[in-house]
């Protein structure tokens, strides 16, 4: 089977999934968008509203702002990014994902992991943050880090956009002045890999 068939398969379950109450309140899933590279994966949080409508993550206004960002380093979801989520379905009102709710849809991050064996994992927020590295540390102090992954892989903590959306300054030390070290060093070890 190929890569997309048994991601395919994959979102086959996940359109099914009851495991938590958000699949009563969803109107669509969220599985993924971009290309299935096995070089480079970003894990966000949850859908919000338009994601949760349109069945893509990342599609709203901290969503453009990520598509700015991989774009200046030449990066895009449509050529070189696969993009998840940490949860697959939308908490109401946008709240942040409750740990059960979590652990009922570990399974299909797993599975996506499991299948692309990324080599570059993007913890995007403090939600993918704690989901993927046993830390109390907060984003701040490990974003921009490179810490050991799955099957070989090395994971870096990075800002989630919309926390950069309320941070305007581009100042040298500024949220946004390191979001941009980050992904530049990001893109230097992806050239390399
Ligand atoms: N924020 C996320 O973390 N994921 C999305 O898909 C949209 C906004």
């Amino acid at each position: 089977m190929s890569v997309e068939e048994e991601l395919k398969e994959v979102k086959d379950l996940c359109e099914q999934c009851q495991n938590c109450p958000l699949g009563a309140t969803r109107t669509n899933i969220v599985f993924s968008a971009g290309v299935p590279n096995s070089k480079l994966m970003l894990i966000g949080e949850a859908p919000g509203y338009y994601e949760d409508q349109q069945g893509e993550p990342f599609v709203g206004k901290a969503g453009q702002l990520l598509d700015k960002i991989f774009a200046s380093v030449g990066l895009s979801r449509q050529e070189n990014v696969y993009i998840c989520n940490t949860l697959k379905c939308r908490p109401p009102n946008n709240r942040d994902p409750l740990p059960e709710e979590k652990e009922a849809c570990r399974a299909f991050l797993d599975a996506q992991l499991e299948i692309l064996k990324p080599r570059i994992i993007l913890l995007c927020g403090k939600v993918a943050l704690t989901s993927m590295l046993n830390t109390t540390s907060g984003i701040t102090k490990v974003r921009g880090k490179w810490f050991e992954g799955p099957y070989g892989s090395r994971m870096m903590p990075i800002y989630h956009p919309s926390y950069l959306l309320r941070n305007d300054s581009t100042e040298k030390g500024s949220p946004k002045w390191q979001m941009w070290q980050d992904i530049k060093e990001v893109k230097r070890v992806y050239d390399e890999l």
